[in-house]
């Protein structure tokens, strides 16, 4: 498990969010994260350089008790996240700068077959500041970036996130899962 000292910046950034998920609310969180956007709180030391082969994921913080993880991503212009869920657990994410784009889907149906049918939902395409909560059974959503420059987000997840499912469509209606290791690139 790899977490770094609460120290400076660090703790400034850990210090309110660990206080929201205390509190147990994750509402509260997403006005959190824009506060401390607006405060300049996310500096880089908290994001990796873009990278060509896949988006980058760096381990910002470890809740000792594993009640939360904070993830900083960076995103090269067309980088995205196809559909996933988040394994059951609650999220909140911010954009930190760049264009990203969300689409939420919600699973309307399981099939015999291992299958799954989703419903299309909002669809947003936003920049710096912009919250998104995911609470299941609300959890499904693609993420990417729809800009020109390099994108950075910040994302908390209520427990230690390892892996998730991941949907590709298979036809009109209906997407297959697979699963997917969640991976540090540093
Ligand atoms: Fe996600």
């Amino acid at each position: 498990m790899k977490t770094l000292g609460p120290k400076g910046a660090l703790e400034e950034l850990i210090a309110p969010i660990a206080r929201a998920v205390r509190n147990d609310r994750v509402t509260a969180l997403a006005g959190v994260l824009a506060q401390l956007c607006e405060r300049g709180a996310f500096t880089p030391e908290f994001f990796l350089p873009s990278r060509p082969d896949h988006y980058s994921r760096k381990l910002i913080w470890h809740d000792p008790e594993d009640h939360f993880i904070v993830v900083g991503m960076t995103w090269a212009p067309e980088q995205g996240s196809p559909l996933h869920d988040h394994a059951g657990l609650w999220g909140a994410e911010i954009i930190v700068d760049g264009v990203m784009s969300e689409t939420m889907f919600h699973l309307a149906e399981r099939g015999e077959d291992g299958r799954y049918r989703f419903e299309r939902g909002m669809h947003r395409v936003s920049g710096k500041g912009t919250v998104g909560v995911l609470i299941p059974p609300l959890e499904y959503h693609d993420f990417g970036n729809a800009g020109t420059s390099v994108a950075h987000s910040l994302h908390v997840y209520g427990g230690n996130l390892t892996s998730a499912q991941s949907f590709s469509q298979s036809d009109d209606d209906w997407w297959t899962a697979r699963r997917v290791d969640l991976r540090y690139d540093g």
